[in-house]
C-alpha cells in the first residue's frame, strides 16, 4: 500500500469509527456490532502501525489509551472552575428564588437539571479537535488529564456541525454502577480491599498514570455547561442543546435529566420526582442543580467569591434505616481472602430489600464496635450492596457478648492468616479449600 493509499483509508476509518463511536456511546443507538467495530478499528491500528507519522491526534485508536502520564501538569483555568451553593431544605431553595426574582423584574426561566456525583471536568476544544482536559483543582488551576479523558468514549475528540472556534465545555465524570459493583467483584475475588464508592473511584481513575488501564474503567461524561467568550446562544438551555449538535453527551431532555421551570412549583416537580425515580438511573446523583436560564441575567448576577448567584444545588439526603444486625458470616474467595458480611433483618430502603450488607474486613467491624444482635444504621449510597455505617447505640442490649473474628476458616476449619499490613484474613490451604479450588477452576 502506498502511503497515499494508506493516508485516505485512515481518514475514512477514524470517520466511520468515529461515527460509530457517537452512536454507540453518545446516542445509545448502535447500528452495528461490536466484532465489526473491533474489526475495524484492528484495521486501523495496523495502518497506524505501518504509518505512524500518518497518526491523527483525535483518532479512535486513542479510546484504548497506552499514553502514560508521570506528572500531571498544572493548568491555570481561562474561567475559574466555581463550585455551586447548596441547601437540603426547600425553604432555602424558596428564599434562593424569591432574591432572583426579586433582581430581576424582566421575565426569567429556570433550568433543572441532574446533580451528578463524580469529578468535575473542564474541556477546551480548538478548532473542532480535544485540546485539553483539567480537573477542577483549587478552582483556579487544576491538573492535565486529556490523556486519561480522552479514552472516555463518550466524550468526543472531534466535533461537526457549526461549531465555534474555541470554546470550554464543563461537565462531570463519574462511574456506572453496574461497572463498579463488577470492579469490586474482581478486587475482592484478588483479596483487593474494595473501592469504597463509585464517585471516589472515578476520580481515582482520572488520576491514574497509564492510560489503559483508565480507558478499561467503566466512566461516562456529562456535559452541563458552556463557556466562550463570545457566547452562540442567548441561554443555556440553548447552548446546551447546541452542544449536543456538535456531538456532546449533555443531560437529554426526552428522559427528563434536564427540563426549563417557570416558578417555584414546576421546579420542585423535578425535585419530587427525581427524589424517587433517581435511585433507577445507572449512575449516582446526589442532587439537583437549578440553574437561571438568560446567560445576560446571570452575568448580571455575577458571582460571590466561590460560587455564582444565580445557581443553586438542591442536595437529597443520603437514605439511611435502622434494622438488626441477625449475624455475621463468612465468605472465602479464590485467592483464600475472607470477607464478612452482615445478614440483616430484611429492611426496606432506597427502593429495595436489603438483606445484606457488605463489612469489608475485621478492622471495620472493629472500628464500628459491633456486636451480632445490635441494630445497625444501613446506608445505600453509591454501592450496589449497601453498608452498615454505625451501630445505633441507642438500642444496645449491654448482654449482647463483644465480637469475636473467626480463627479458622469457616470452609476448611484451617487457621486463617493475616499479613502485616494486609486488611484481610486468608485462608492459607490453597490446595484443599473447596471455594479456593473451585473458584480457580471457573478463573
Ligand atoms: S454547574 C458555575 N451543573 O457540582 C456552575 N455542576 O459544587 C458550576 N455538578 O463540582 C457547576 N452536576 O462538578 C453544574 N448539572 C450540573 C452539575 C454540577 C454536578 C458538580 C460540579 C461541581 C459541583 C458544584
Amino acid at each position: 500500500m502506498t502511503k497515499e493509499q494508506a493516508q485516505k483509508e485512515i481518514a475514512e476509518l477514524s470517520a466511520e469509527l468515529q461515527k460509530h463511536n457517537h452512536l454507540y456511546y453518545v446516542q445509545d443507538a448502535p447500528i452495528i456490532s461490536d466484532f465489526d467495530f473491533d474489526q475495524k478499528l484492528k484495521q486501523l491500528q495496523s495502518l497506524e502501525n505501518q504509518f505512524p507519522e500518518l497518526k491523527l491526534t483525535t483518532s479512535p485508536t486513542q479510546r484504548v489509551g497506552g499514553e502514560i502520564t508521570k506528572n500531571f501538569e498544572t493548568v491555570v483555568h481561562k474561567y475559574p472552575m466555581l463550585s455551586l451553593a447548596n441547601t437540603y431544605s426547600k425553604e432555602e431553595l424558596e428564599e434562593f428564588i424569591a432574591r432572583i426574582n426579586k433582581t430581576s423584574d424582566e421575565a426569567h426561566e429556570f433550568v433543572c437539571e441532574l446533580k451528578y456525583d463524580g469529578a468535575a471536568i473542564g474541556i477546551s476544544y480548538k478548532n473542532g479537535k480535544l485540546e485539553k482536559a483539567v480537573t477542577r483543582g483549587d478552582g483556579s488551576k487544576g491538573d492535565d488529564i486529556t490523556a486519561n479523558v480522552r479514552t472516555i468514549k463518550s466524550v468526543p475528540l472531534v466535533l461537526h456541525g457549526n461549531y465555534p472556534e474555541e470554546f470550554e465545555i464543563r461537565g462531570e465524570i463519574f462511574m456506572l454502577l453496574e461497572g463498579f459493583a463488577k470492579l469490586n467483584e474482581a478486587r475482592l475475588e484478588e483479596g483487593l480491599e474494595p473501592f469504597a464508592n463509585p464517585r471516589n473511584t472515578a476520580s481515582g481513575t482520572l488520576k491514574m498514570q497509564d492510560s489503559a488501564v483508565v480507558a478499561g474503567r467503566p466512566l461516562d461524561c456529562y456535559l452541563y455547561y458552556v463557556l466562550m467568550d463570545k457566547p452562540m446562544a442567548a441561554t443555556h438551555y440553548d447552548s446546551m442543546m447546541q452542544a449536543r449538535e456538535w456531538g456532546f453527551k449533555v443531560p437529554p431532555p426526552e428522559q427528563n435529566f434536564i427540563r426549563k421551570a417557570q416558578n417555584i412549583d414546576e421546579i420542585f416537580e423535578f425535585i419530587n420526582y427525581w427524589e424517587t425515580e433517581r435511585h433507577k438511573l445507572p449512575f449516582e446523583i446526589d442532587g439537583i442543580v437549578i440553574k437561571l436560564n438568560n446567560f445576560a441575567l446571570q452575568q448580571r448576577l455575577g458571582m460571590t467569591a466561590k460560587s455564582p448567584r444565580w445557581a443553586i444545588s438542591y442536595k437529597y439526603k443520603s437514605e439511611e434505616v435502622s434494622t438488626r444486625l441477625n449475624s455475621v458470616t463468612y465468605q472465602v474467595g479464590r485467592t483464600g481472602a475472607i470477607t464478612p458480611v452482615a445478614n440483616l433483618e430484611p429492611v426496606q430502603l432506597a427502593g429495595t430489600i436489603v438483606k445484606r450488607a457488605s463489612l469489608h474486613n475485621a478492622d471495620q467491624i472493629e472500628k464500628l464496635g459491633l456486636r451480632e444482635g445490635d441494630y445497625v444504621m444501613v446506608e445505600k449510597g453509591g454501592e450496589i450492596i449497601p453498608k452498615v455505617t454505625a451501630v445505633d447505640f441507642t438500642k444496645r442490649d449491654e448482654n449482647l457478648p463483644p465480637f469475636e473474628y473467626i480463627k479458622l476458616c469457616p470452609e476448611c476449619d484451617t487457621e486463617l492468616v493475616r499479613q502485616e499490613g494486609e486488611a484481610n484474613h486468608f485462608c492459607p490451604n490453597e490446595a484443599g479449600c473447596p471455594p479456593q479450588v473451585t473458584g480457580r477452576i471457573q478463573h
